[in-house]
């Protein structure tokens, strides 16, 4: 969950996919990434010896669950036709893998029997514009492939003209369609 507001549209959304998961038989583990400490990438580079990172805070969590999620779902809104900085800072702190993958030849620390794994997107924003989900679509696209997952655009859920905190509550088609992508993402 990657609004700093809490049960915002996003966290409503999300709520409603995990359950759509969760009746599917998924076992789903939901991380609020503004209650944890998570600091920005600062291109020490250490991560070139060995695909570590030396930063040591909450975000040691944060990586145990990538790596065990066989399914990566991001809900944010659009901030300045972007992420928001929480769900940003989270993504530039997997430049490790980036570096595991394509520096040090190695793959993604998972069990060698480990089914697919996919990722999806559940974006809202206030205005209506076109390209209003672009720059957040294409960021996703390098952090999917960073983590080895595959991006399902086909099952992103894209919420135009939602502002205010919980408005999404009276667009009972969008929750449904949430439901609908989580239980999907989960059969996969
Ligand atoms: C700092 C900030 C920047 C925003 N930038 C945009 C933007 O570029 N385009 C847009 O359509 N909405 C923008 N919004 C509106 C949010 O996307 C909108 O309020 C959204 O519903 C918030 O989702 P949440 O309730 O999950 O936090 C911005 C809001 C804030 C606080």
């Amino acid at each position: 969950m990657g609004s700093p507001r809490r049960e915002g549209n996003s966290e409503i959304l999300l709520d409603r996919a995990l359950k759509g998961a969760a009746e599917a038989g998924a076992e789903v583990k939901k991380i609020r990434l503004v209650g944890l400490n998570i600091s920005g990438c600062t291109e020490c580079n250490d991560c070139y010896d060995d695909g570590s990172c030396s930063t040591a805070d909450d975000m040691d969590r944060v990586y145990r669950v990538l790596e065990w999620a066989d399914r990566i779902l991001i809900a944010a809104p659009i901030f300045f036709m972007g992420l928001p900085s929480q769900a940003k800072a989270m993504i530039d702190r997997t430049q490790r893998y980036w570096v595991l993958k394509y520096v040090l030849h190695q793959p993604f620390p998972r069990p060698a029997n480990a089914p697919p794994r996919y990722g999806s997107f559940i974006g809202v924003g206030a205005t209506k514009g076109k390209r209003l989900f672009d720059g957040a679509i294409s960021t996703l696209k390098y952090f999917f492939d960073a983590i080895s997952v595959e991006p399902r655009e086909d099952l992103y859920l894209l919420i135009r003209m939602v502002d205010e905190k919980g408005e999404i509550r009276e667009r009972e088609t969008e929750l449904d369609s949430a439901y609908k992508m989580g239980k999907k993402l989960a059969e996969l």
